[in-house]
């Protein structure tokens, strides 16, 4: 076979070899089997000496082309192997929500909120939510609440000015009647949510708050239970030396009906015993004939606190009214 001839056929396995490598170290070699110092098409070079001194020129240039080509193709598949090893194994899904965080925090009070519900979540409460109108019949008249009582006064509640009377929630406690309704017992939950009363701002009062409320039936439920549950959330949320007072009181919907207090080392470093933080009692009978139970089988007991209060109590914030101005500069305190 003449020179050229082989040539030819060298550099077109030359081709096929580079092409075949599949990762770049399996490129290197290829190359150095033609282009090293011990590799074919360098062998061949080395004959081009022996060839008739008239005949060189035109083989050393078709042999410079040939080589050319290869390392073109060398080069080619180089930067196509590269680019292949720079893509990683385990390819990013583009479908998957975006990682950033936004750089904000969340309010204080929903963090707090946030507390309650994980502190009753533990003790196997479930989350329970209902709308902010409400009707007379959730608010008041399923709660044992007559018509003629004082928190029903235009004063106290916000109706809107339809001809049905819906009214913004002045308590969560519609929520335990929406829950009873839709479910059979035993029930065990907590109901944070916005509440809404004809109140005039000032450091204490705003005409919206918040509360969470707590619902709790089955058979044989005591108030034992209930002072138990509740002390435990308390040390939980605000420290041990918690103390919790209970007082008799009057709800409509509860018999007994009691409140509660609470101290710690903040309210008397705040100049004051005892501060008021919470109702609670046990479930009215006539509130379960009104959603349907049977008094005489299941009893619980219920209990509804504002959140603020809780916030101001951990926070040793003395204005309510902070909470909802949004001023970043109270707010990026939390
Ligand atoms: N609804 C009452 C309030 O807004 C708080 C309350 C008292 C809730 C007693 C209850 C309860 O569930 O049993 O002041």
């Amino acid at each position: 076979m003449s020179l050229l001839a082989q040539v030819d056929s060298v550099k077109a396995e030359a081709l096929v070899a580079l092409g075949d490598a599949a990762d770049l170290p399996a490129l290197e070699q290829a190359k150095g089997s033609f282009l090293g110092a011990e590799g074919r098409f360098t062998a061949l070079l080395k004959q081009l000496g022996g060839l008739p001194r008239e005949d060189r020129p035109a083989a050393g240039k078709s042999i410079n082309a040939a080589k050319a080509e290869i390392e073109a193709a060398l080069a080619a598949r180089r930067a196509d192997l590269e680019l292949r090893a720079s893509v990683p194994r385990d390819p990013a899904d583009f479908t998957l929500p975006g990682r950033r965080r936004p750089s904000g925090r969340l309010h204080p009070l929903t963090q707090v909120t946030d507390d309650i519900v994980r502190a009753f979540r533990r003790l196997g409460f479930a989350v329970a939510d209902g709308p902010e109108i409400e009707d007379e019949r959730h608010c008041f008249d399923a709660l044992n609440t007559p018509a003629d009582h004082p928190a029903r006064d235009a004063q106290d509640t916000f109706f809107l000015d339809l001809p049905s009377r819906p009214l913004l929630r002045t308590h969560t406690s519609s929520v335990q009647i929406r829950v009873m309704e839709k479910q059979a017992p035993p029930i065990r939950i907590v109901v944070p949510g916005r509440v809404f009363r004809r109140d005039n701002a000032d450091a204490t009062h705003n005409p919206t708050f918040h509360q969470i409320e707590g619902l709790y039936i089955d058979r044989g439920v005591t108030l034992g239970d209930l002072k138990g549950t509740v002390e435990a959330v308390f040390r939980e949320l605000l420290g041990d030396d918690v103390k919790l007072r209970f007082r008799p009181h009057y709800f409509s919907y509860t018999e007994p009906s009691l409140e509660i207090d609470f101290t710690n080392s903040l309210v008397r470093k705040l100049g004051k015993e005892w501060l008021e933080i919470a109702g609670c009692g046990m479930v009215h009978p006539k509130v379960f004939e009104n959603v349907g139970y049977d008094p005489e089988v299941w009893s619980g007991w219920a209990f509804g606190f504002g959140i603020e209060r809780i916030a101001m109590l951990r926070y040793g914030i003395t204005d309510i009214r902070l909470f909802y101005e949004n001023d970043t500069r109270f707010l990026a305190q939390f």
